[in-house]
Order: structure tokens, then C-alpha cells, then sequence
């Protein structure tokens, strides 16, 4: 059986003291609970704060991003090895929100989850099609490119310790959430192409995520389905009570 995972996406949100009060709220909630994997991923300059204040708790710290390489010339980023030195034990990679705005490519994402899993982190790898894409009949193609290209080059243990997270672009902060079918159906398609990728055993270790206005209201059917195994959470990883509702309708599914 496949351990789920909810993870909290805080995107630009949340100052340190915020953060702090974030985190102390949903340890205060969790309790000693380890039914299911539980992450957040403040913005960077939060980050240390966060690993300080998980101490004690089952609560794991992420990253949202971060640079292919060790170390070097390039301003404005961070390395796997910082955030493992800030006790980051995962890290959210090719989210639609750096694809859109940051261009980011899968040969960006997969260079990314090379380096991040040699230095012992575990990659969040997202995908997701557009409205455009959807409505053009293009989901397969969009999300076999992004999985292949991607996750190209992995051997089966390093596929086994990736998060995988399907994001819809279209059910990103728009309140608009995938079906529990829709989103199934896309889960299974991941699962067939890990399948290609790799082996059956493999594939069927790998975690995949769903992302898109996942709330307390919509959580358990969606983690009902046999291709759910967790939740990449945005808006609703932002105030403690929900994201602990979406955390235990993940530990009832
Ligand atoms: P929302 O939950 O706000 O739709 O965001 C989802 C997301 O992008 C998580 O990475």
C-alpha cells in the first residue's frame, strides 16, 4: 500500500512569524498522528523558521524550487545542498506556476530532479494540462511528454522515491476542481506510463498527488479513488484547520 502524502504548496504566502504561527497550528492539530506523510513548503525565507518549529512532529519541511547545480553564478537561486542544510527533505519541481511564469521545461525539470535526488531529496515532480490543451483533446500527449521528458533517466529506485503531483492548470486557484473520474483517469494514465518507464512494482510504488482547489469539501473523494495517494494543496494549505481537515480525510481514506 501506498503511504499517502498531503502536502502544503504556500507559494508567496506567509512572512516568518506567520509561518511559525502556520506550522505551530497545524503540529498543535496533528498530534502524534503518522497515518499519513504531511509536508509544507513555505517560501525560502521561511524555511529555516519552519524546520525549527516541525522539530518534535511528523511534519516534513519542502522546498517549492530550487537550481540543478551545487553551487555557482546564478543569482537569485538555491541549491539542493542549501535546503538540505535547512533540513528540506522534499522539493515541489516544474509546478505550472514556474512553467507559466518562469519557464521552466521539462529538460529544467528533469535536470532538476537528477540533482535532487542525488542529494537526498525527494522531487515533487507536477504536470497538469491547460483548459486549452484539455478541450483540444491533447491531455495524453501533454502528460506523457512531461513524464517522459521528465523523469528521463531514472533507474527504478530513483522512480520510486519521487512524488509525482497532477496539477490541471485549469483547477489552480480557480475553485474549479477536477471530478474524482477526471482526475482518475489522468492518475492512471501517469501510473500506466511510470509502467513503460520502468516495471509494475515501480509504477506501483510511486506516489501521485492530485493538485487543483483540493479543500476539505472535495478531499475525500478524490483520495477515494485507486490512483490518488495524496494532495499538493495551495489555498487551502494556508490556514491551519483546513489543510488538517484535507490531512485527516487522507488518513480515513
Ligand atoms: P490551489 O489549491 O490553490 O488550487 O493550488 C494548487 C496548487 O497549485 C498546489 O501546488
Amino acid at each position: 500500500m501506498r503511504k499517502k502524502i498531503i502536502a502544503g504548496n504556500w507559494k508567496m504566502n506567509k512572512t516568518v512569524a506567520e509561518a511559525k504561527s502556520l506550522v505551530d497550528g497545524i503540529k498543535l492539530e496533528l498530534g502524534d498522528s503518522t497515518k499519513v506523510d504531511v509536508v509544507v513548503c513555505p517560501p525560502y525565507t521561511a524555511i529555516s523558521a519552519a524546520s525549527e518549529q516541525v522539530e518534535g512532529s511528523q511534519i516534513a519541511v519542502g522546498a517549492q524550487n530550487m537550481h540543478f547545480e551545487a553551487s555557482g553564478a546564478y543569482t537569485g537561486e538555491v541549491s539542493a545542498e542549501m535546503l538540505r542544510e535547512q533540513y528540506v527533505r522534499y522539493v515541489i519541481l516544474g509546478h505550472s506556476e514556474r512553467r507559466q511564469y518562469f519557464a521552466e521545461s521539462d529538460e529544467s525539470v528533469n535536470k532538476k530532479t537528477i540533482a535532487a535526488l542525488a542529494a537526498g531529496l525527494i522531487p515533487i515532480v507536477c504536470v497538469g494540462e491547460t483548459l486549452e490543451e484539455r478541450d483540444a483533446g491533447q491531455i495524453e500527449d501533454v502528460i506523457t511528454t512531461q513524464i517522459n521528458e521528465g523523469l528521463k533517466g531514472l533507474d527504478a529506485d530513483q522512480l520510486k522515491k519521487v512524488v509525482i503531483a497532477y496539477e490541471p492548470v485549469w483547477a489552480i486557484g480557480t475553485g474549479r476542481t477536477a471530478t474524482p473520474e477526471q482526475a482518475q483517469e489522468v492518475h492512471a494514465l501517469i501510473r500506466g506510463l511510470l509502467v513503460k518507464l520502468s516495471d509494475e512494482g515501480t509504477a506501483g510504488a510511486v506516489r501521485i498527488q492530485y493538485g487543483g482547489s483540493m479543500k476539505p469539501a472535495n478531499a475525500a473523494e478524490l483520495l477515494a479513488q485507486p490512483d490518488i495517494d495524496g494532495g499538493l494543496i495551495g489555498g487551502a494549505a494556508l490556514d491551519a484547520s483546513s489543510f488538517i481537515e484535507i490531512v485527516k480525510a487522507a488518513a480515513n481514506s
